[in-house]
C-alpha cells in the first residue's frame, strides 16, 4: 500500500456547479492543538452555495479554496500538544467558517477545542447534521427566542436542513407549531408535528389568523426578504418575537435579500407594540462567544441522537466527489433537510 492521498473538493473560480474540482494531496499536518481527522461525513450548506457563486463577499478567501462547515470524522493523528481524543475516536465539529470552513475533504485538520465525542453507534451523516443545523435551532429557539412550552411557533422553510431541526426540537420543547413549506413537503412537516402551510399558494398571515386567532409568539425565518419578515411580524401575539436567521429567499431575489432584511428588522425594532425582534449573532459567533454551550449542547444533541430522540431528515447521502451533484441537487430546491456528504471511509464503518 502506497503513502495516503488526501481527496479534497475546491472551488477554483466562481461560478455554477461544475466549479467544483476534486485534486489529490498529501493529507494536511495538524498543528500543535490540532486533530487530523479521516473524514466520514460533512454537510453541505446554504452558505456553500454562496460562497461558490460569488466572488468579494465578507469573509471569502482567495480562489482556490475548500467549502464545508461541518464535519463527522474519525481522529487520525494528534498533533504535539493535543491531548483530549485517542486514534480511532469518532468526533463531530464545526469549522467556524461559515461555508469555507474545508469540510469537502477525506482528511481535515481542525483544533481539539472545536471537537465533541461522537457515541458509539451513531450514523455520521445524522450526526454531520446536528452539527450546524441543530446548533443553529437550538441557539435561535431557546437562547434568542426564549421558547417555553405551551408557546406557539411558526417555521419557515420548515422543511429544510434548519426547519426540520428547529421542528424537532420544538416537539421536544412542547411547543406547539405551524410550518411553511412547498404542497409535497406537506406530509414531512405533519409528520414534524407541525400544521403545515403552503408557502407557495397561501397566505401565511391569514392562515395564522384563522388558526389560532391571536397569532404566534415566535416565529423563527430563516427565508428573509423585506415583506417576508414584516408579514412574519404580522402573526405574533402580544409579547411575541420575530428571531430573522437566514436568507434563503437569495435563491429567488438574489443578495439583496440581507441588505434589505437587515433594514426591516431595525426598523421593526423601532415599534413600540410589545413585540420583539431580537438581534440574532449566527451561529459561529455564538459558539465563539459561548465555547461552553458549544460543547455541552452538541454533546446533549448527540446523545438524543444515540438515544433516538432527534432523526435528523437527511435529503441525500452523496459521495464526495460527486460534490457538483450535491451543489445542484440544494440549488434545484424541494429537497427536504441536509444534503450530506460522504467519504469511502463511511462506506467501510
Ligand atoms: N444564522 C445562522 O447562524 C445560520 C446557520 C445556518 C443556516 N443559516 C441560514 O438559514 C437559511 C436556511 O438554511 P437551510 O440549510 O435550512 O437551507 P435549505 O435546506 O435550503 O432550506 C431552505 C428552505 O426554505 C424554503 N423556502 C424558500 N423560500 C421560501 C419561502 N418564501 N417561504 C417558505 N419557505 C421557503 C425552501 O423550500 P423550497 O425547496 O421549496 O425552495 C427550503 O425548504 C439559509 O439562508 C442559511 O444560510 C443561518
Amino acid at each position: 500500500m502506497g503513502p495516503i492521498k488526501n481527496h479534497r473538493v475546491v472551488v477554483t473560480e466562481h461560478g455554477g456547479p461544475d466549479v467544483l474540482q476534486l485534486v489529490e494531496e498529501d493529507p494536511p499536518e495538524p498543528g500543535p492543538s490540532e486533530v487530523r481527522i479521516k473524514v466520514l461525513a460533512a454537510g453541505v450548506s446554504a452558505f456553500d452555495l454562496i460562497y461558490r457563486r460569488w466572488a468579494h463577499l465578507p469573509g471569502s478567501p482567495k480562489l482556490p479554496f475548500t467549502l464545508g462547515e461541518d464535519v463527522v470524522g474519525v481522529v487520525d493523528q494528534n498533533g504535539p500538544r493535543a491531548t483530549v481524543f485517542e486514534a480511532g475516536q469518532m468526533v463531530a465539529g464545526g469549522t467556524w467558517a461559515f461555508g469555507v470552513g474545508g469540510g469537502y475533504s477525506e482528511f481535515l485538520c481542525l483544533p481539539e477545542s472545536e471537537l465533541v465525542t461522537v457515541p458509539a453507534g451513531v450514523d455520521p451523516a445524522e450526526a454531520a447534521c446536528l452539527v450546524v443545523n441543530y446548533l443553529t435551532a437550538h441557539e435561535h429557539l431557546h437562547h434568542i427566542a426564549g421558547a417555553r412550552s405551551g408557546e406557539r411557533l411558526l417555521v419557515h422553510g420548515a422543511a429544510g436542513g434548519v426547519g426540520t431541526a428547529l421542528l424537532q426540537l420544538g416537539k421536544l420543547a412542547g411547543l406547539e407549531m405551524f410550518g411553511t413549506a412547498a404542497r409535497d413537503q406537506h406530509e414531512l412537516v405533519s409528520s414534524l408535528g407541525a400544521t403545515p402551510i403552503d408557502y407557495q399558494t397561501e397566505d401565511f398571515v391569514a392562515r395564522i389568523q384563522a388558526l389560532t386567532d391571536d397569532g404566534v409568539d415566535v416565529v423563527i425565518d430563516p427565508v428573509g426578504g423585506a415583506k417576508q419578515l414584516w408579514r412574519s411580524y404580522r402573526t405574533l401575539r402580544q409579547g411575541g418575537r420575530l428571531v430573522w436567521l437566514g436568507s434563503a429567499a437569495v435563491d429567488q431575489q438574489g443578495l439583496r435579500v440581507a441588505p434589505f432584511s437587515m433594514a426591516m428588522a431595525l426598523l421593526l425594532r423601532l415599534i413600540p407594540d410589545g413585540k420583539r425582534v431580537p438581534s440574532c449573532p449566527t451561529l459561529d459567533k455564538h459558539a465563539k462567544a459561548h465555547p461552553d454551550w458549544y460543547h455541552t449542547t452538541l454533546t446533549e444533541l448527540l446523545d438524543a441522537l444515540a438515544t433516538n430522540q432527534l432523526e435528523p431528515v437527511i435529503a441525500q447521502r452523496i459521495p464526495l466527489a460527486e460534490a457538483a451533484r450535491a451543489h445542484e441537487l440544494l440549488e434545484r430546491g424541494g429537497h427536504t433537510g441536509k444534503v450530506v456528504l460522504t467519504t469511502d471511509a463511511y462506506d467501510n464503518t
